[in-house]
């Protein structure tokens, strides 16, 4: 197994039988040896440093039905609200003098944010805080309605592509959606200019190993800036409230090999990882992640973006919620960036030399 490890580190590829090897490894030393590497190559690109991004979740209206998440509209629990621009605006003011450079807007796909007020409120942004990166995290839009929120001054965009498969993809979704489309918006988002995430969840209902190979090789070929990977956490008053939740090991041991495949990737040590260990944060970052996004959000709202079960940190003041994450950071010897941290991507490294 060492040898794989190995490999991967010195090819930053391997076969698909390999990857399926080293998934269904449990034996702990090959695990340890795997965060090693993958913390040596984050700590060669990032130092010890943490970039943060704060996360502001402005609506949890949502006109799809994907049976994993907590918000989706068949959900009767979900106690729905909006953000005003002005409410958006605030979160960004405090999110500013707490050290914050990146804005993540994220949302339910909510048509009542129209491409005109997404504009409105992307353009205040961008003109009030010349030197923060605004990432958008609202699902599935056409390249037009892309192309228009980068002009607004948008510069990342986040959108997991959940899973690779399509026919697993089937098994997530109602069949108004489509993981082609999904993966063809990630191809047009960098087409655009975006800073493009993708992702998946781990141990989603019905995902196999052979799934997980494929995520991995389809990212090979998208070549993201960013990489959101968490465990599933089964949601109540969902189709898949019943189901198992996805495994710890299995999530930082993905974490090292996305690192090793992809050494300078923004790699977030997620809430959901955060979710299913009191120190999943902590364990993500030793296994090679190099960001945290603590919310920004107003308190009277966190309980109500429930994606999942026991989201942590809805009882907190952004300003907790940074200072937490400092302090944990700094017990493992991490410390927080102040920095936009954009990607930097390696074929332009190999030019720089
Ligand atoms: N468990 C874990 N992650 C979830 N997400 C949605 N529902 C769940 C869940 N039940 C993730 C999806 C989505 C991101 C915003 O949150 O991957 O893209
Ligand atoms: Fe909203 Fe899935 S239910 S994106």
């Amino acid at each position: 197994m060492r040898e794989i490890i190995d490999r991967l580190y010195n090819e930053r590829i391997l076969n698909q039988e390999e990857f399926g090897r080293l998934l269904e490894t449990t034996d702990e030393f090959d695990m340890q040896y795997l965060f090693k590497r993958a913390r040596e190559v984050s700590k060669k690109h990032f130092g010890n440093k943490i970039y943060i991004r704060g996360l502001i979740e402005f609506t949890n209206y949502c006109r799809n039905d994907c049976y994993y998440c907590g918000i989706r509209k068949s959900n009767r629990n979900t106690d729905r609200y909006r953000l005003s621009k002005d409410d958006i605006l605030k979160c960004c003011e405090n999110g500013y003098e707490l050290g914050f450079r990146t804005f993540v807007l994220q949302g339910g796909d909510d048509p009542w944010y129209s491409d005109e007020k997404l504009i409105d409120i992307i353009s205040d942004i961008r003109a009030k805080y010349a030197d923060c990166a605004i990432t958008l995290s609202i699902g599935e839009k056409t390249f037009a309605q892309y192309e228009k929120f980068f002009r607004a001054g948008a510069d990342r965009y986040l959108l997991r592509h959940e899973t690779a498969d399509s026919e697993h993809y089937k098994k997530l979704h109602p069949s108004d959606m489509s993981g082609e489309n999904r993966k063809d918006c990630l191809f047009k988002l960098k087409d655009i200019g975006y800073q493009a995430g993708a992702g998946f969840m781990v141990g989603s209902p019905y995902q196999s190993t052979e799934n997980v190979v494929e995520d991995l090789l389809f990212l090979k070929k998208l070549k993201p800036a960013m990489v959101g990977i968490g465990p599933f956490i089964p949601a109540a008053g969902t189709p898949f409230d019943q189901f198992e939740r996805g495994d710890l090991n299995l999530t930082l041991k993905l974490l090292s090999i996305i690192r090793l495949m992809f050494s300078n990737v923004l790699l977030p040590s997620t809430t959901a990882l955060g979710t299913i260990h009191p120190y999943g944060r902590e364990l993500g970052i030793m296994a090679g992640a190099n960001v945290v996004m603590p919310n920004l959000s107003p308190t009277s709202v966190r309980k109500k973006y429930m994606l999942y079960d026991n989201k942590i940190c809805t009882g907190d003041e952004a300003a907790e919620c940074r200072s937490c994450l400092e302090g944990r950071m700094k017990k493992i010897g991490y410390e927080i960036m102040v920095d936009r941290g954009d990607f930097h991507s390696e074929e332009n490294e190999a030019k720089e030399g």
